[in-house]
């Protein structure tokens, strides 16, 4: 257990190996909460003495696929619907566990204790989201790891290992931000169907992804102002590299502004740029 290896003098970097080396998913949720805990009381010792994994621990199932292979979801609002719109959810949060931990454990030693303590606590909420979502799946008869998910989701961590501007700038800033975008339409659904829980537990992990965002984004900034670079024209340049993807309108403005996001980042690659970033379903 991750708690009894949590002694004096344990370097942060080992407790945060061994958290994304934990495959099984409850066990992944305590060792990422117990880490962050022990970190926040300083029970860690400021140490980056071993490597962060290529990838982390998962389980046998869910079964991995590729995005064009995954089933239809079925009718929204049916039972097959409802347990599948979760489903995919649950998998989004707990790779998001992982995606928090390994930009704590491999960008740490170099940006500083702010990024650690900011990371860490995204570890410990991605933790708390992902345990609210697969209750959520079981109250649904279901579980996590009972329909397969999206296969894709390191691979932005693994295109941005050996950069951590990339990394802020693809994850937090492009895919963080994009729950911002979908998840109040997402959350209204729900509670049009009646589903207030559902509705509830969105709206939680709305609010706390903005500040995701926000820790995201204020390093970024810093990062580029460090290196006497702007950091729109920097953001974009590193997105245009490294994410596979289309930014795709309508954006959540408010949200995002209340993330520190400003249209100054994102508006030229949406209206403009859009064309010649290649598409991913
Ligand atoms: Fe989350
Ligand atoms: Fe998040």
């Amino acid at each position: 257990m991750t708690g009894a290896r949590t002694q004096t003098g344990e370097s942060v970097a080992a407790a945060i190996r061994c958290a994304l080396l934990t495959p099984e998913p409850r066990a992944k949720v305590f060792a990422a909460r117990e880490v962050a805990r022990n970190w926040r009381l300083g029970r860690l010792a400021w140490r980056f003495d071993v490597a962060m994994p290529d990838r982390p621990a998962w389980p046998d199932r869910p079964e991995l696929l590729p995005p064009n292979r995954m089933p239809k979801r079925g009718k929204a609002g049916s039972e097959r619907g409802r347990i599948a719109l979760w489903h995919a959810l649950a998998h989004i949060e707990f790779v998001a566990i992982d995606l928090a931990l390994d930009m704590a454990g491999r960008f740490g030693a170099a940006a500083g204790r702010a990024l650690v303590d900011d990371f860490l606590s995204v570890a410990a909420d991605e933790a708390m989201h992902f345990a609210l979502l697969e209750r959520k799946l079981r109250r649904l008869g279901s579980h996590y790891g009972a329909l397969p998910a999206h296969g894709g989701l390191w691979q932005a961590a693994h295109e941005t290992r050996h950069d951590v501007r990339a990394r802020l700038a693809v994850v937090p800033m492009v895919l963080e931000a994009r729950g911002l975008d979908v998840t109040p339409a997402t959350r209204d659904r729900v509670r049009a169907q009646g589903d207030e829980d559902g509705a509830r537990i969105l709206q939680r992990i709305l609010d706390d992804e903005i500040r995701h965002v926000r820790f995201g984004t204020r390093h970024f900034v810093q990062g580029c102002e460090k290196a006497g670079e702007n950091p729109p024209e920097c953001w974009k340049t590193l997105v245009k590299r490294h994410f596979r993807g289309a930014l795709k309108p309508p954006f959540n403005d408010s949200a995002r502004s209340a993330a520190g996001l400003s249209r100054e980042f994102y508006a030229a690659v949406a209206s403009g740029a859009n064309a010649r970033l290649p598409q991913n379903t």
